[in-house]
C-alpha cells in the first residue's frame, strides 16, 4: 500500500479499517506478529510510513491529520495488546485441557478391600456351628465384674480370678451394687449368663467377640484377641452332645482326616471341664516344632455347664443341663494357615493381610 500526501486522513481511515479486519483473523502468535510488522513495524510498517508523509502535507492540515494519525496508532496498539492477551489465554487453556484429562487413558486400578483374616475365621467357625442349629449373638466388650466372674462361679476371693489378668475400667458403679467393678472382658463367657438371663432353654448360641488380657505379648499371646464362645442348654444334654458337636466343628474346619482329643481341664464354670486338641496338621501327629513335639494342638476349653451357674441364672439344674466351649479365633487361623506368630494379625502389614 502506497500513501500520497493528498487525502492522507482518508487513507489513514482505510488503513485503520483494514488493519482492524485483519487483526481479527490473526489467531496465533506468529500471525499476530506478522500483522504487527505489517502495520506497526518501525521501518517498513504501513502506519509509520503514512506518518512520515505528515512532513510534506500543507501546514494548515498538518496538526489535525497528525493528531488523527496518533489516534489511529494508539487504537491499533491497544487492539494489538488485547489480541495478544486473548491468544495467550487460549493457549494456556488449551495446555490445561491437554494435561488435566485424557479420556482415552485406561482408568487407574482400584485395590479391592477384603475381610480381615480374623473376620474370615470367625465367619467360618460361626457358620459351622450355625449349620448345627446355633445362633450367632454378640455381647459387650466393657463388662461388669459380676458377669465376667461372679455368675461364672468365680467368687471374689476365688483363686481362679488369678487366671485372667484383667484390665479394669475406673469404677462407674456408684451404688457399689453386686455388679461390682467394670472391666474389659477377659473372655466371651460372660455372655453365657447374659443369654441365660434373657431367654429360657432350649439355647444354642455362639458368641464371637474381642477379649482383653493384661499380659505380655508373644508368638501365641496378644493383649487383645478374639474368642468364640458356645453354649447349649436344654433338657437331657449330655457330654456325648458336647463331643459330637465339637467333632463336627473340627471336621468342617480342619477336614475329616484330623483326629480329636479330649483331656480333663479345669474351669470353675464347667464340670467336668475339658481341653480339646486336634492332631497336628503339620506332622500328622508325629511331633514337630509347631505342635512342640507333642503331636497335638490345643484349640479350646469346654465342659458341661456347672449346676451352680445354672442355679445362679434361675434355671433348675435337675431339669436342665448344657455344655459350653470357648476357642481363640486367631489360634484357629494360625493352625489352619500355618501362621507361626499371632502378632501378624494386628501389625497391619499388607503383605501379610493380602494373603487371605
Ligand atoms: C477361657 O477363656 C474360657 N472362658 C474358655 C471356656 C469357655 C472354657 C467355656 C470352658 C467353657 P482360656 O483362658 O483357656 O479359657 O482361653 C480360651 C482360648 O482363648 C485359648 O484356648 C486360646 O485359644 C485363646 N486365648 C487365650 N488367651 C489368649 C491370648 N492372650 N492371645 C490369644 N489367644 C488367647
Amino acid at each position: 500500500m502506497d500513501f500520497s500526501p493528498i487525502n492522507l486522513t482518508e487513507q489513514l481511515i482505510a488503513l485503520k479499517e483494514n488493519a482492524t479486519a485483519e487483526l481479527g483473523c490473526s489467531l496465533t502468535t506468529s500471525e499476530l506478529e506478522a500483522w504487527r510488522v505489517t502495520y506497526l513495524g518501525r521501518t517498513e510498517g504501513l502506519l509509520p510510513k503514512a506518518i512520515k508523509l505528515l512532513r510534506v502535507i500543507p501546514k494548515e492540515d498538518r496538526q489535525a491529520t497528525g493528531s488523527f494519525a496518533n489516534e489511529v496508532k494508539s487504537f491499533l496498539e491497544s487492539k494489538y495488546s488485547q489480541q495478544l492477551e486473548l491468544i495467550k489465554n487460549q493457549n494456556s487453556t488449551e495446555k490445561n485441557d491437554q494435561y488435566s484429562i485424557d479420556v482415552t487413558l485406561p482408568g487407574r486400578p482400584t485395590r479391592k478391600g477384603r475381610l480381615h483374616p480374623t473376620t474370615q475365621i470367625i465367619r467360618e467357625v460361626c457358620s459351622a456351628f450355625e449349620s448345627m442349629g446355633f445362633q450367632t449373638v454378640e455381647g459387650p466388650e466393657v463388662e461388669w465384674e459380676l458377669f465376667n466372674f461372679g455368675l461364672l462361679n468365680i467368687p471374689q476371693d476365688h483363686p481362679a480370678r488369678d487366671m485372667w489378668n484383667t484390665i479394669w475400667i475406673e469404677n462407674t458403679n456408684d451404688n457399689f451394687d453386686d455388679r461390682g467393678g467394670m472391666l474389659l472382658r477377659t473372655h466371651t463367657s460372660p455372655m453365657q449368663a447374659r443369654t441365660m438371663l434373657k431367654v429360657q432353654p432350649p439355647i444354642r448360641v455362639v458368641v464371637p467377640g474381642r477379649c482383653y488380657r493384661y499380659e505380655a505379648t508373644d508368638a501365641t499371646h496378644e493383649w487383645h484377641f478374639f474368642q468364640i464362645e458356645g453354649l447349649a442348654v436344654d433338657e437331657g444334654i449330655t457330654f456325648s452332645d458336647l463331643k459330637g458337636t465339637l467333632y463336627e466343628f473340627a471336621r468342617q474346619t480342619f477336614g475329616a482326616k484330623r483326629k480329636v482329643r479330649f483331656r480333663c481341664d479345669y474351669f470353675p464354670f464347667v464340670e467336668p471341664g475339658v481341653e480339646m486338641a486336634i492332631d497336628c496338621f503339620s506332622c500328622d501327629g508325629i511331633g514337630c516344632r509347631i505342635c512342640k513335639q507333642t503331636g497335638w494342638i490345643e484349640i479350646m476349653g469346654a465342659g458341661m455347664v456347672h449346676p451352680k451357674v445354672l442355679e445362679m441364672v434361675g434355671y433348675d439344674p435337675n431339669r436342665y443341663t448344657g455344655f459350653a466351649f470357648g476357642l481363640g479365633a486367631e489360634r484357629i487361623g494360625m493352625l489352619k494357615y500355618g501362621i507361626d506368630d499371632i502378632r501378624f494379625f494386628y501389625d497391619n502389614d499388607l503383605r501379610f493381610l493380602r494373603q487371605f
